[in-house]
């Protein structure tokens, strides 16, 4: 009797531990779920989208395949929540460019991998040198020797084609540029990202002058 008892608690046992088991969630798959709709929101979630094949069957049909994501709109294009924009809005990016997130201490980060969308036309560089005459001649100079009129009273003002400014990557100027450096204030404010970096192209060829 008690090895008969044994046995069974053994077997008892093995059952709930494969019951246990076979619950439990790996890769893909998150095991079985009690009550799905306590982790999946039943009101459509804005700006979740999951495309889920079934949804939507839960509400439109007897069928007991339903979907497990009832944020997968059945309603809308590509089932998501959020609708797509009528025609003609304006666009949050200005010619194609998102704002410049970089923060200023990021500087490093933003020479390694910061690339100038704009490749050195004629064109690129007449107008990053009509821009550089505006907001940059007048501490730099016109050849970037940091000998214009304000530099030569500010002093400090690095010519571009001397020591470590010479080799300065295009992401760190376009950052000098955005946020300003030392007594060099930003000129982010002022000047929109394309220019920015038509300046960029500009100072590039400063860089390479020989002196
Ligand atoms: C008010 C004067 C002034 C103006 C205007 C100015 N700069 Fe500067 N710039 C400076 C000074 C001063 C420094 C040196 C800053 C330091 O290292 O403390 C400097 C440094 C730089 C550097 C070198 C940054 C480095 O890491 O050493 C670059 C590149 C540069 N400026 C580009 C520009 C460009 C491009 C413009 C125009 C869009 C411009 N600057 C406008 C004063 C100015």
């Amino acid at each position: 009797m008690i090895v008969m008892n044994k046995i069974l608690s053994y077997i008892g046992l093995i059952v709930i531990g494969g019951l246990i088991i076979s619950c439990s969630a790996k890769d893909d798959y998150q095991g079985l779920e009690y009550a799905p709709n306590m982790y999946h929101s039943v009101p459509y979630e804005p700006m979740t989208q999951i495309t889920d094949k079934d949804a939507g069957n839960w509400v439109n049909s007897d069928s007991d395949i339903y979907g497990e994501y009832f944020n997968s709109n059945p309603n809308n294009p590509h089932m998501m929540n959020l609708r797509v924009p009528p025609a003609n809005v304006v666009a949050r990016t200005k010619n194609g460019y998102l704002p410049y997130r970089v923060p200023k201490d990021s500087i490093e980060y933003a020479g390694k991998y910061v690339k100038n969308p704009l490749d050195s036309t004629a064109e690129v560089l007449a107008q990053g040198k009509a821009l550089f005459e505006i907001f940059c001649i007048s501490c730099h100079g016109a050849t970037g020797q940091g000998d214009g009129l304000v530099g030569q009273v500010m002093l400090g003002v690095p010519a571009y084609n001397v020591g470590r400014v010479k080799d300065l990557p295009e992401g760190w100027i376009f950052h000098t540029i955005t946020w300003g450096r030392g007594r060099m204030y930003p000129l982010g404010p002022q000047i929109p990202i394309e220019k920015r970096w038509k300046i960029v192209r500009y100072v590039q060829t400063l860089q390479n002058q020989p002196n």
